[in-house]
């Protein structure tokens, strides 16, 4: 009884208000916070709360992070990280999982960057500075720019994709604001080229990254980075979203 008035409601939300793009199947690549096929870097001291792991790369490519290999030799933990840390030349079943992993952040990528039609073309050319975006479709077919704060606008149940064919830059010191219970879990950012998060920026949502991503001394991100190069780190703070994609995709199967 509980249970269907529970469905019933979602069904409602969703058939009402549920507005965007299908969501974005990260499969295993969902279970960290930052996953690199080529190395992560810190500059002490940064705070990530979730997994993060490489692959193919092995763990000489994890650096700044002071490793402490657990008992199992499957994981290490930092004092950096809230969560494991993982890498190819750890014991078994790590390599193997690791490998599902980056195929599913590979087949996230290409799937992000294969959407059509986009409900926005080349937006302000570009530049999402003082911009207020809601859900829908975004494409770019050059670097996009945050040299101002912008706000994501939109309900739990919307979902959000920006392609880039080329960079994501944002400014030191701006912010990407979400408003009306958008959820980073839901939006996500597929740029070719590569991140760049400036000094004291804090940015929000799912990477998907072609090649690197930087982040500058003393920026955030709320949201996974999932980079197909190097991540750098600099005192920068990583925070896994909360799982706001179970119930936009509950209420996808819903309507
Ligand atoms: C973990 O690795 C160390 C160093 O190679 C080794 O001595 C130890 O036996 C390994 N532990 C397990 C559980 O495989």
């Amino acid at each position: 009884m509980t249970k269907f008035v529970l469905i019933a409601a979602l069904g409602a939300i969703a058939s009402v208000s549920a507005a965007g793009p299908a969501a974005v199947n990260l499969g295993k690549a969902g279970t960290y916070a930052i996953l690199s096929k080529s190395g992560i870097s810190t500059v002490p001291t940064s705070a990530i709360t979730g997994n993060i792991g490489v692959s193919p790369i092995a763990s000489t490519a994890i650096t700044g992070f002071s490793l402490k290999m657990d008992s199992t030799n499957r994981s290490a933990t930092s004092t950096q990280v809230t969560g494991s840390v993982y890498a190819a030349d750890y014991a078994a079943p790590t390599p193997e999982d690791l490998t599902v992993a980056i195929g599913d952040m590979e087949i996230a990528y290409t799937d992000a960057a294969g959407r059509t039609p986009p409900d926005h073309l080349n937006l302000g050319s570009g530049d999402l500075g003082g911009k207020t975006l809601g859900p829908g479709l975004y494409k770019f077919g050059s670097t996009v720019i945050i040299p101002t704060d912008c706000t994501i606008s939109g309900l739990p149940t919307d979902t959000w994709i920006f392609q880039m064919s080329g960079d994501l830059t944002m400014a030191a010191n701006k912010r990407v604001k979400l408003i009306g219970g958008a959820l980073a879990s839901n939006i996500v950012w597929q740029v070719a080229g590569y991140v760049e998060v400036g000094a004291g920026a804090h940015m929000e949502g799912i990477l998907l990254v072609k090649t690197a991503a930087h982040f500058r001394t003393d920026s955030s991100l709320n949201g996974r980075i999932l980079a197909q190069t190097a991540v750098t780190l600099q005192s920068s703070t990583v925070t896994q979203p909360y799982l706001g994609r179970f119930l936009a995709q509950t209420a996808d199967i819903l309507v």
